[in-house]
């Protein structure tokens, strides 16, 4: 069957797609009206005069400079209503981009080390996620972060945080600062994340070079590479993620914001499709970098050219690659295959 379809019918595809999503960090999904309510609830000072000024300063030059306004919002999250009112916010946007299944992942350390429980963080955080499964239709699961600038000893410090809470969270990813910051710095907190259950991820190749997509595979032992679009550098590694089915967390409008690439139609997702890795579309902190999910697929489709054939793909990807269980896996593809079907596909 042809995947071609007009225009207007390919804008209605791509927004009623059934999606997973893979790669978002919830603290990046607050809004600033959000923030500034926060900040006013909490009696916390904003060093911006108001919501324009606050998001004019969202003019990024790399990702270092994003994440120092990223942990400076943070500080606005407070009490367990804060982050449950953080999350709930996001999981309501996931529910209007039709996406059924969220892995979403939080930067515990944020917090804490500002004297916030770890138990509010996680408790606020699985209250919305629990309370999606039923009241939104969305699937949504927590993924803990170590912080990549900070020791391998200040992560295991909270993996013991975590460990009482072991049923709330379904694994454990690396993000931050990337250049400078290995993945095998953390080898040893991997190891023992692995041991108790848990699945891995981690940040991988968005700044950083191929040989950091190296060892989170040799090393940390991941079952995914978040970004990842180094990749393309290094034919041998491409090969491997071909072989081995190893999803990419892509984040294109993240991409853009924090000059991965220049411009949309110069990014490396098409590209990857063709190849054959299982390549998925993110929004990575979509209150930063300019949209949610549909917003960012939009932007890439219209950018590279996707035609319904490429969306298909890259929700299946999306499923494929998640960490649903085998019965919700078959749930979500047959209903990517009743949706392409209303479309004649
Ligand atoms: N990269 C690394 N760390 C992050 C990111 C990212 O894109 N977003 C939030 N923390
Ligand atoms: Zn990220």
């Amino acid at each position: 069957m042809s995947a071609v379809l007009a225009p207007d019918r390919l804008a209605e595809f791509l927004h009623g797609l059934p999606k997973a999503e893979l790669h978002m960090h919830i603290e990046g999904s607050l809004e600033p009206e959000l923030m500034f309510a926060m900040a006013q609830r909490n009696g916390i000072a904003l060093p911006y005069a108001d919501v324009e000024s606050l998001r004019a300063a969202y003019d990024f030059h790399n990702l270092q400079s994003f994440l120092d306004i990223y942990y400076a919002g943070a500080s606005v999250l407070q009490t367990e209503q804060d982050f449950f009112d953080m999350a709930w916010a996001y999981l309501l946007r996931a529910q209007a981009d039709h996406v059924v299944h969220v892995e979403m992942f939080f930067d515990p350390q944020t917090h804490t080390e500002r004297g916030v429980a770890f138990d509010t963080v996680i408790d606020g955080l699985k209250r919305a996620c629990d309370r999606a499964a039923g009241e939104l239709g969305v699937r949504a699961e927590l993924i803990l972060c170590f912080l990549r600038h900070l020791s391998e000893d200040e992560a295991f410090a909270t993996l013991e945080q975590a460990k009482p809470h072991l049923g709330k969270f379904i694994g454990v990813g690396l993000d931050s600062s990337e250049v400078g910051h290995p993945p095998e710095k953390f080898a040893r907190v991997f190891a023992e994340a692995r041991r108790l259950g848990l699945h891995v991820v981690a940040h991988a190749g968005e700044e950083g070079p191929p040989a950091y997509i190296w060892s989170a595979l040799d090393v940390l032992k991941v079952e995914r590479i978040d970004h990842g679009v180094q990749s393309l550098q290094d034919a041998a590694l491409v090969e491997r993620l071909v072989k081995e089915r190893m999803p990419l967390t892509v984040c294109p409008l993240s991409n853009i914001k924090l000059c991965v690439f220049e411009k949309m139609d110069q990014h490396n997702l098409r590209r990857m499709l063709d190849l054959g890795i299982v390549a998925t579309v993110n929004s990575d902190d979509p209150a930063y970098f300019g949209g949610y999910m549909n917003q960012n697929f939009r932007e890439t489709g219209a950018a590279l050219g996707l035609d319904a054939g490429h969306l298909r793909q890259l929700s299946a990807n999306s499923f494929e690659a998640s960490f649903a269980a085998a019965a919700d896996k078959q749930r979500y593809v047959d209903r990517l295959g009743e949706h392409c079907a209303a479309f004649g596909l």
